[in-house]
């Protein structure tokens, strides 16, 4: 999978290169670009924003800076990534249906976001009839500084669903066993008694039915009780 996320802070990607990532980006199977919105830019001051059509407060992220940046990466069948607040809630469902993309490129918009017209420009007849697809997604009900700290989410959530990613096979397979949403079941190490609180019993009991069907009940005790 190709990744491309485009943003004015780079920087904010640089944990993407540790850990099973890095490890991914090391053998091949991904690969994830970041790029500089401002290199678009072809004023002194390298601008990006300008004041919204109409008035309001803050600013607006130009659509010709990003119509350069997006051209610059995009091939045929890539997902265009738009993060906003006002998007389509991210969750499983949708990191299962990415994790197959050819190419996502994330569009970082920061301020009052990017003006309209990029989103129109990349959803129309040209771009369909190259697979191309755009999607405006959120990472919850809340508002962040950027789409930069929403797309490393998803990168993250998305990545490790690509075959040969994850350092442990199994723990996918097990997550889609419980697709009910009970996967969390509460975990215990060694030792078997911390601070006089022993690990349940059952646990040790070496019957893999009945631990299967206590994980199940937990899971769904710890969900409801969170106020899921
Ligand atoms: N940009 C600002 N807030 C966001 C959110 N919740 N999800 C995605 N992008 C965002």
């Amino acid at each position: 999978m190709r990744i491309d996320a485009i943003t004015i802070f780079p920087d904010y990607f640089a944990p993407l290169q540790l850990s099973l990532l890095g490890k991914a980006q090391d053998g091949g199977l991904l690969s994830i670009n970041v790029h500089d919105l401002r290199s678009q830019t072809s004023d002194t001051h390298h601008t990006v924003d300008d004041a919204p059509y109409g008035g309001g407060a803050g600013m607006v992220m130009l659509a010709d800076v990003w119509g350069r940046a997006i051209d610059s990466v995009i091939e045929d069948g890539a997902d265009l990534i738009i993060l906003t607040p006002a998007g389509r809630r991210f969750n499983q469902e949708l990191a299962q249906e990415l994790s197959g993309a050819r190419q996502l490129i994330f569009a970082c918009g920061r301020y009052e976001g990017i003006d309209d017209r990029v989103r129109i420009h990349y959803s129309q007849d040209e771009y369909i009839a190259r697979n191309i697809r755009v999607r405006e997604v959120s990472i919850g009900d809340y508002v962040l500084g950027g789409g930069e700290v929403a797309s490393m989410v998803m990168i993250e959530a998305i990545t490790r669903l690509i075959p040969g990613v994850l350092g442990n096979p199994l723990s996918l397979a097990e997550e889609s066993h419980n697709e009910e949403g009970y996967l969390e079941y509460p975990n215990f190490t060694r030792p078997q008694e911390w601070r006089g609180l022993e690990v349940p019993p059952i646990l040790l009991s070496g019957n893999h039915g009945a631990i299967a069907a206590w994980r199940t009940s937990q899971a769904k005790e710890r969900k409801e009780s969170n106020g899921n």
